[in-house]
């Protein structure tokens, strides 16, 4: 039993790498051909790529891009340094780019390039991999759901933790693809995700896979938890601190909340490449704050436009805050579900690290 996505989310086309452009979705499935580092760097500050797994691989093949032009020491380390400073909460662009300076540092420049593309490659199916292994660890948490409630599972997820933001089958909807081919009877409440509307990905992504998706607004999200609606809740993860505190998605921190108030269980689905040792705790963990015009405008679809585009919600001008993540503490969360199992959350980091735990 396996998911396959309909799509790649990122591919190397000679010395291009091609990428389904997430800012047209759920409107339009639009590949972008990217050919320079800076294409790239556009790419993950616009979040046509984005999800922290998606954008680890993206700055891999970034750097790659980026050595064909300039191999020499110096350029890799600008280019290490210009991709780092794009999304600052997901510590998977930073794994990604200290493996691939492991590989290229020892290496004459004359070499880096070719080893740029392989190790960039490596990580991408190394992904997907990782991907399916949270899939499995996943889904006996479904099954004993279902089994003992006798009904669909609802289980409500937040943002976009699917195959569109990583390499493979997502994190968190792995496990849910994977109950929905062994005939498990599910439904799956998707929060809007103000502001930039993830969850319409994850509906869109659901819904093609055949799998029932209720779509509610954020703020919905409590009561149902509150009045019993709400079986499971299953997201991804940006970055996890030594002690389990998790970074996603702002707006997880509430339905943490709720969903540990009223007994509800709250999973993590992340891969090792999301988890950083050296955190000690979620305060450790920087949040990127983003652009207001996101809180000012929503994308829609006027008749007769190409693509998504932003309308405006209100004509005063507004001061705005919008950091992009928030901080879920350890002890709220049931389990993080990793590539080696499901874990408590205060222990799963010192079980993919061991030399963490001391
Ligand atoms: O800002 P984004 O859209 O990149 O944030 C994505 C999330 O918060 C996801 O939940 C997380 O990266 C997991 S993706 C498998």
């Amino acid at each position: 039993m396996s998911f396959t996505p309909p799509l790649a989310t990122l591919r190397r086309d000679g010395n291009a790498v091609v990428i389904l452009d997430q800012t047209g979705l759920p409107w339009r499935v639009v590949e972008r051909r990217l050919t320079t580092l800076e294409d790239v760097l556009e790419a993950i500050v616009a979040m046509r790529v984005r999800g922290a797994p998606l954008i680890g691989v993206a700055a891999a093949h970034g750097l790659a891009l980026a050595l064909e032009r300039d191999a020499s020491d110096a350029a890799l380390e600008a280019a290490i340094a210009r991709l780092l400073a794009t999304r600052p909460t997901a510590v998977n662009l930073r794994l990604a780019l200290e493996a691939q300076r492991t590989v290229l540092a020892p290496l004459p420049p004359s070499e880096r390039p070719v080893a740029a593309w392989r190790e960039a490659e490596r990580q991408r199916r190394d992904d997907a991999a990782r991907c399916e292994a949270i899939g499995r660890a996943g889904l006996p948490w479904i099954e004993t759901l279902a089994r003992r409630l006798g009904r669909p599972v609802r289980v409500l997820t937040h943002c976009n933790a699917g195959w569109v933001a990583t390499c493979g089958a997502g994190t968190a909807l792995s496990p849910i693809y994977l109950a929905h081919a062994a005939g498990i009877a599910l439904e799956v409440f998707v929060s809007e995700t103000r502001p930039r509307n993830q969850g319409l990905i994850t509906h869109w992504e659901l819904t093609q896979a055949g799998v029932p998706a209720t779509l509610i607004a954020d703020d919905a999200a409590g009561l149902l938890i509150a009045q019993g609606d709400i079986d499971l809740v299953l997201v991804g993860a940006d970055r996890i601190a030594r002690n389990g505190d998790v970074a996603n998605k702002i707006g997880t921190y509430l339905k943490a909340l709720a969903a540990h108030a009223h007994g509800v269980p709250f999973l993590v689905a992340a891969p090792a490449t999301t988890f950083d040792p050296a955190c000690p705790d979620g305060a450790a963990i920087p949040i990127e704050e983003r652009a207001a015009d996101e809180v000012l405008t929503v994308a829609g679809l006027p008749p007769g436009a190409n693509g998504p585009v932003p309308v405006r919600l209100t004509p005063l001008p507004a001061r705005v805050r919008n950091p992009a993540f928030d901080l879920t503490p350890a002890r709220w969360i049931t389990a993080i579900l990793t590539e080696t199992g499901a874990w408590p959350a205060p222990l799963a980091a010192a079980k993919l690290f061991p030399e963490s735990d001391r």
